[in-house]
C-alpha cells in the first residue's frame, strides 16, 4: 500500500508519499479499514519533528483519525463488517491507505455525513466529550472558557458547550477567527493579543470550565480565570510544560486542575479510548447524525500534498480542521 513516509525528522518537506508493507491483521478484536481520509491534527507536526514519537506498538506512520469502508473484521468482532462506512481513532496510522484498529475505537459514520468529512470528528470529538463532559460535566447555565477557539478542537468544543446550554467565551488571535467562532455560537470573544482574557471572563463571574491548549504560559492566568468551584482543563502545551500556579489563587476558589493527553490512555479499561468512543456513540453521535453538531473543515488536500495540509493547519488563517484525502470513497 502507499503512506506518507518520513525521509528523517523535520519541516513538512519531509514528507512522501511511498510505497509501505500492508499492515498486518486483523487481529482478534481487529477491523482492517480501507482508508478515505485522514485528519490532520497539531500533534501530527510533533510527530514529524520528532517530538512525538508514537506509543509502543503503534504505526510509526503519522495520522490519529481516519475514516473509510471496513475491509476485513477479525475474530470476535460482532458490531462491524466489511462495507460498513466508519471513522476511526487511531494511535498511529491513519495517513495510509489502510489501517488496523481495535473495533472499540471505530463509530459508524453519523447519519447521512459524507464519509471523508467524518474522518474530522474522532480525534476532536474524544478530546473534548472526555474533557468537558465526562470529566469536567460542563452543563447548561455555565461559562466555559475555550482557548485557541478557532482550531480544530475549539471549533467543535464551541458546538458541544452550546448543545449543553452552556455559555462560550473563546479566545484567538485574529477578527476572522473570532467572527467564526460567534457564528458557531460563542458569545463572549476575546482577541488575546490585544485583550486580558481574565478581566474579561471576570466581568461574567468567572469560567466554570477552561479548555486549555496553551499549558504553562496561561496556568496561572487561567487559575484566576476560574469561577468559585471552577475547573482547568489542560489539553495542550503550546505555551511551554512548566509553568508557575499560585496555588492560594486555586485554594479560595476551590478550583481543580485537570491534564489529560487521548493517545497516551489504554484500549480498554478504566479511562480508556473504548470507554471514551462508547460514550460519544451513545450520546454525541445522535447531534451530529441530526446536525446539531457539524465537522468544521476548512479544507481537504489529495495524500500527495501532505506538506501543504501541514503548513496549512499552522496557518493563522486556517479555522477548524483540514483533512488529507486518500482515496475516493
Ligand atoms: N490532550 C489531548 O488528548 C489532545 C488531543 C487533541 C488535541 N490536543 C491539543 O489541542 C490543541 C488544539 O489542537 P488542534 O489539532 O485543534 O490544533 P490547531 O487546529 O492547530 O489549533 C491550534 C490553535 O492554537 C491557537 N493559539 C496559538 N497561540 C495561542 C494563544 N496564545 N492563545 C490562544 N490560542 C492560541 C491557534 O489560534 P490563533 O491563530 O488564533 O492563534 C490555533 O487555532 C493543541 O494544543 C493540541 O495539542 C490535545
Amino acid at each position: 500500500m502507499y503512506a506518507v513516509t518520513l525521509d528523517e525528522f523535520g519541516g513538512p518537506e519531509v514528507m512522501r508519499w511511498a510505497q509501505v508493507p500492508d499492515p498486518v491483521g486483523p487481529g482478534a478484536g481487529e477491523v482492517l479499514i480501507d482508508v478515505v481520509a485522514a485528519g490532520v491534527n497539531r500533534a501530527d507536526l510533533l510527530q514529524r519533528q520528532g517530538f512525538y514519537p508514537p506509543p509502543p506498538g503503534a504505526s510509526e506512520t503519522i495520522g490519529l483519525e481516519c475514516s473509510g469502508v471496513i475491509a476485513e473484521v477479525g475474530a470476535g468482532v460482532t458490531d462491524f463488517r466489511p462495507g460498513d462506512r466508519v471513522c476511526a481513532l487511531l494511535s498511529g496510522g491513519g495517513y495510509a491507505e489502510r489501517v488496523v484498529v481495535p473495533a472499540t475505537q471505530v463509530l459508524p459514520v453519523p447519519g447521512e455525513l459524507d464519509l471523508a468529512a467524518a474522518a474530522a470528528l474522532p480525534e476532536v470529538a474524544a478530546t473534548v466529550w472526555s474533557n468537558l463532559v465526562m470529566r469536567a460535566g460542563l452543563r447548561a447555565g455555565q461559562l466555559l472558557l475555550i482557548h485557541g477557539g478557532g482550531s480544530g478542537i475549539g471549533t467543535h468544543a464551541i458546538q458541544v458547550a452550546v448543545s449543553r446550554g452552556a455559555r462560550v467565551a473563546v479566545t484567538a488571535g485574529s477578527q476572522l477567527k473570532l467572527d467564526r467562532c460567534k457564528e458557531l455560537g460563542a458569545s463572549i470573544l476575546i482577541n488575546y493579543r490585544d485583550d486580558d482574557f481574565v478581566a474579561a471572563v471576570r466581568e461574567f463571574g468567572g469560567a466554570d470550565v477552561i479548555l486549555d491548549n496553551m499549558g504553562a504560559a496561561y496556568l496561572d492566568r487561567n487559575a484566576e480565570a476560574l469561577a468559585e468551584d471552577g475547573q482547568l482543563c489542560i489539553i495542550g502545551m503550546q505555551g511551554g510544560v512548566k509553568g508557575e500556579l499560585n496555588i492560594a489563587t486555586l485554594l479560595g476558589k476551590r478550583g481543580t486542575v485537570h491534564a489529560t493527553n487521548l493517545r497516551k490512555r489504554p484500549a480498554t479499561g478504566p479511562s480508556s479510548k473504548a470507554e471514551i468512543i462508547a460514550d460519544l456513540h451513545r450520546h454525541l453521535w445522535p447531534l451530529i447524525a441530526d446536525g446539531t453538531i457539524a465537522p468544521i473543515v476548512h479544507a481537504e488536500l489529495p495524500a500527495t500534498e501532505a506538506a501543504e495540509a501541514h503548513r496549512l493547519l499552522d496557518s493563522p488563517e486556517t479555522v477548524g480542521k483540514v483533512l488529507l484525502r486518500i482515496r475516493e470513497s
